[in-house]
């Protein structure tokens, strides 16, 4: 649990991690690699720590190195099955589906089960894999996929909500190993993907058009071991800049992807926050006049899901009537009822928020329904008269190495207490 004493402006400069949704999927992919794999920049979070569990589990060798990276070597992986007791602590475990199945012709992966930001269902993963030659069939609660040689193939990712993220990975390593020319249509174009068709393709993968709609993958016998740096997180960029924000603060963020910031950059300018940037450091400056605005969360490179619990928070705080969409997680807003016991003015309306800002939230006693909720949470307690309790920040610490410790430099007063009982 976080008590967290509001009203304090954040100054200062902070130092921005590795991306989590880079990490997670390249994490995951060393297993179709035979050789030594070493990652760098890879964040120290509890996801990162449940990705590391499952490949041992699988039969990986993985070691934490004193300078702070990972080495893997999945040579010697005969098992290909991911237990449920893994997966349903973290449903990016289901990125290791594509690479089971591209190195050994067989995986077995729970089923992930519910999730507190809607409906996820993963039915375009087993599409594509389906498209590449794949049997796949549910059983027991398992996946299980089974193919000794896939295909390269045509085939289109787009689901209801737009192109799918970790299913654009898992589609990327099964064809980078199979036999021919896939070419993904409407593929995810956020940096994360950019950033694993970089690592694949320096283990030996021949990938083309990351980044953009359509990527175009030869595939090859095997991949080989490789060094990989991955990128700095976007996500977490993000909300430390609202938490300047929030605060009327003035904070430099070093190590700041700003090149893949851009639609938060935006929506910062449409609020009124004025900043300053360089390609790796962002800079928010003090200001209490700001804006309400409209904003809508769409997949890459549009304003990221990831961040609209966050804006909300701030958008609470100014006065007038903003509203934020979300089209990639309809569903995602439970956030709003925590905030509105923190004296904000929120209505749901089918996929949007619509908030008429106060001068001034209150603090009060909140809980965490998820990771971005948590942030959302800290960061409109930081703003809030008088102190506020927030519960269930483990969720936080899936997502955010040492949040509470980096805000608490810049001037935040956040102080972890004993959480209790997980219920
Ligand atoms: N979808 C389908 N069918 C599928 C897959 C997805 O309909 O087979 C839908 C989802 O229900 C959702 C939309 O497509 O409405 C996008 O989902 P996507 O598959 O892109 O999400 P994901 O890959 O499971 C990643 C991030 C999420 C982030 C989303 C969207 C990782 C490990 N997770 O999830 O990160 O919100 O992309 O950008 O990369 C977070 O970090 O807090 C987080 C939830």
């Amino acid at each position: 649990m976080f008590w967290v004493e509001g009203g304090h402006p954040l100054q200062g400069t902070v130092h921005v991690d590795g991306s989590k949704n880079a990490s997670l999927p390249i994490l995951a992919a060393t297993l179709a690699i035979a050789g030594e794999v070493t990652l760098e920049q890879i964040p120290q979070l509890q996801d990162v720590a449940t990705m590391r569990q499952l490949l041992q589990s699988i039969g990986a060798a993985v070691e934490l190195l004193d300078d702070g990276s990972i080495r893997i070597n999945a040579h010697d992986v005969r098992s290909s099955v991911a237990s449920y007791e893994l997966v349903r602590q973290m449903r990016a475990s289901v990125c290791v589906l594509g690479p089971l199945l591209a190195r050994f012709g067989t995986a077995r992966v729970s089923l992930p089960g519910g999730c507190n930001i809607g409906h996820r269902p993963i039915d375009l993963h087993l599409r594509g894999l389906a498209a590449l030659g794949a049997d796949i069939r549910l059983e027991a609660g398992y996946i299980v996929a089974e193919g000794s040689q896939l295909y390269g193939a045509e085939l289109d990712l787009c689901g209801p909500h737009g192109p799918t993220v970790t299913g654009t990975c898992n589609i990327m390593i099964a064809a980078a190993l199979a036999k021919g020319r896939t070419r993904i249509r409407s593929a995810a174009k956020e940096p994360e993907v950019q950033d694993f068709a970089r690592f694949l393709n320096a283990a030996g993968a021949q990938i083309s058009g990351a980044g953009t709609s359509i990527v175009e993958i030869d595939g090859v016998d095997h991949l080989r071991g490789v060094r990989h740096a991955v990128i700095p997180d976007r996500i977490e960029a993000a909300t430390l800049a609202i938490a300047a924000a929030i605060t009327h603060g003035d904070v430099t963020i070093k190590n700041a992807p700003t090149t893949h910031l851009t639609s938060v950059l935006n929506a910062l300018d449409l609020i009124g926050i004025p900043f300053e940037v360089t390609p790796d450091t962002l800079h928010i400056r003090a200001s209490s006049r700001l804006r309400p605005a409209r904003l809508t969360a769409d997949p890459y490179p549009g304003l990221p899901t990831d961040c609209q619990a966050q804006f909300m928070a701030l958008l609470s705080t100014i006065p007038g009537e903003s509203r934020i969409t979300d089209t990639v997680f309809p569903e995602r807003f439970r956030h709003a009822a925590e905030l509105v016991r923190m004296g904000a003015d929120i209505r749901i309306q089918g996929n949007s928020a619509v908030i008429h800002g106060v001068t001034q939230l209150s603090a009060a006693p909140v809980m965490a329904s998820d990771l971005r909720a948590s942030a959302a949470l800290v960061l409109a307690a930081l703003a809030a008269e008088g102190h506020s309790e927030i519960r269930r920040v483990y969720h936080l610490d899936r997502g955010y190495h040492a949040f509470e410790q980096k805000l608490n430099q810049l001037g935040a007063r956040i102080q972890r207490v004993n959480d209790g009982p997980k219920i």
